[in-house]
């Protein structure tokens, strides 16, 4: 991919001398660009005048795979997720003509015509479409009439109000999740352990990762937003506070939802945060953020907001998994709670990289879990769910009734077949740490291709009871 030219500075800012310099190849001109490299810049003449434009390469991203399998057979794909996930880089990518509808102007003249989106060159990128809800029976019924693959990218960060009815579009548009970027995704090590081929069966596992815990650390508060990649510390937090503020103060608010009371939603909001990767109960989220105040916001209020911040891909929880046609019994059904990026989760509960590698963390309803452990699970999570979702399969988390078996993620094919993760901070993997996995083979014995347990160490191996080993890092598609 050339790079793209995004913006331009004039070069005068420079000051004359040290063009001067640049022209007789004295002083080298670099730029970083968002993902942190230092590379060569574009050197543009237009006007009469040298402009400097920054450059803006293209980082592959794992839904790049799923796109380039599917885009050629399937006529219309959406793409949703949360803002700033990378959703409109990448369908530019693959689009010939695009309309912008939270561009005013140009959303005025499509409410208008909404037809207008189907007569344009193909691919044609529609983005934020949502805005326009009509434009998707257009898309549909244009597909309707021309199977042929490769027509349609959509893109949203909002999900519908379930006021407003769209046909599913089902078998005509098919939707995708897009995250922000996976740890696989961030290019910081040349992950060894295929997830497709672990779903294939029988892979060996191998692999050396530099990545220590601090590493892991640093991941989790820098977050996969890709705008905010290579961001000094307190850009980054400032980049992640205004995220934070403007969802509570601007999203919701187009997305339907009057917040009367931002402050009790931060509140809560933090709250669930601190709940990051447990089950506990949305009572209890809520007694947390209004310890001893008897003017707690209605549990229907929350439930609104809580619907609301899932419509617009802040909240990801992990869906606990109910087998069909499986001898197990007794599950329990709550989701477990994830932010969208566990860099949100740090930032809302004021945890810093200091403060974590100390093992420091607000008190969290219902476990003795460190706040890290916790973080370290929403990282993997994530970087899981990146995968599975660019491979087309589901991902959910086991926990029976009482507590006594907890499974962290179970991948499930569509031949109904498992592989199950363990996420453990510990470096060091002892038979403590694959008792659940061993419980899970012996209940569905050959469903379960493979058992995994994800860790910070520094060795992908297998155990002798043929339990996988694998440091995160090296966890890729
Ligand atoms: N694949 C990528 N490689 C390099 N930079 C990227 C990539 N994807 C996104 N970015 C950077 O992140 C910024 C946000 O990405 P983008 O606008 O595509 O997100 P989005 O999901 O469409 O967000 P929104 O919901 O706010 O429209 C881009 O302007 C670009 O700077
Ligand atoms: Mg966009």
């Amino acid at each position: 991919m050339e790079p793209r030219l995004t913006c331009g500075s004039v070069l005068g800012g420079l000051g004359h001398a040290a063009w001067a310099q640049v022209k007789r190849g004295l002083t080298e001109l670099m730029v970083k660009s968002v993902d942190g490299r230092i590379q060569e810049p574009h050197l543009v003449r237009l006007n009469g005048r040298i402009w400097l434009t920054r450059v803006m390469s293209y980082s592959r991203r794992v839904i790049d795979d799923a796109l380039d399998e599917l885009f050629p057979h399937l006529a219309a794909i959406a793409i949703e997720g949360a803002k700033g996930v990378g959703k409109t880089m990448t369908a530019t990518q693959r689009a010939v003509a695009r309309v912008n509808l939270a561009n005013r102007a140009q959303r005025l003249v499509i409410q208008a015509n909404p037809n207008y989106v189907v007569t344009l060159a193909k691919p044609t990128f529609i983005d934020e479409w949502q805005l326009v809800p009509d434009v998707w029976e257009e898309v549909k019924a244009s597909v309707d009439g021309d199977h042929a693959g490769g027509q349609f990218l959509l893109a949203g960060s909002a999900g519908l109000d379930p006021a407003i009815r769209v046909h599913s579009g089902a078998g005509r548009i098919v939707s995708m999740t897009m995250r922000p970027m996976g740890l696989s995704e961030r290019g910081l090590v040349q992950p060894t352990v295929s997830m497709r081929s672990l779903l294939g069966g029988e892979v060996r596992i191998s692999g050396d990762s530099p990545m220590a815990l601090p590493d892991y650390v640093d991941a989790i508060v820098s977050s996969g937003f890709p705008a905010l990649r290579g961001l000094p510390p307190r850009a980054l937090n400032t980049a992640l506070d205004s995220y934070i503020q403007r969802v509570i103060h601007h999203d919701l608010e187009e997305n339907g939802l009057s917040v009367r009371r931002p402050q009790a939603l931060l509140a809560w909001l933090t709250a669930y945060a601190a709940a990051t990767s447990t089950v506990a109960s949305y009572n209890s989220i809520l007694d947390a953020a209004t310890p001893g105040d008897s003017e707690k916001p209605a549990r229907q209020t929350v439930t609104s907001y809580r619907e609301a911040l899932t419509r617009l891909f802040m909240l990801d929880p992990v869906p606990a998994w109910l087998p069909a046609l499986s001898p197990l019994k007794r599950l329990a059904q709550a989701p477990k709670h994830h932010l969208v990026d566990p860099a949100l989760a740090a930032r809302l509960t004021g945890a810093t990289r200091e403060s974590l590698l100390r093992g420091e963390g607000p008190a969290r309803p219902g476990t003795d879990a460190t706040l890290l452990g916790a973080l370290f699970e929403s990282l993997a999570t994530q970087a899981v769910r990146v995968l599975a979702e660019a491979l087309g399969v589901r991902l959910s988390h086991l926990r029976t009734r009482g507590g006594e078996h907890e499974i962290d993620l179970i991948i499930e094919a569509a031949d109904r077949r498992v592989v199950a993760f363990e996420v453990k901070l510990s470096g060091a993997i002892d038979d403590r740490d694959v008792r659940h996995l061993h419980w899970l083979r012996e209940q569905i014995g050959d469903r379960l291709i493979d058992s995994v347990v994800l860790s910070s160490g520094p060795i992908a191996y297998r155990r002798p009871d043929g339990v996988a080993v694998v440091p995160l890092a090296l966890l890729g598609p």
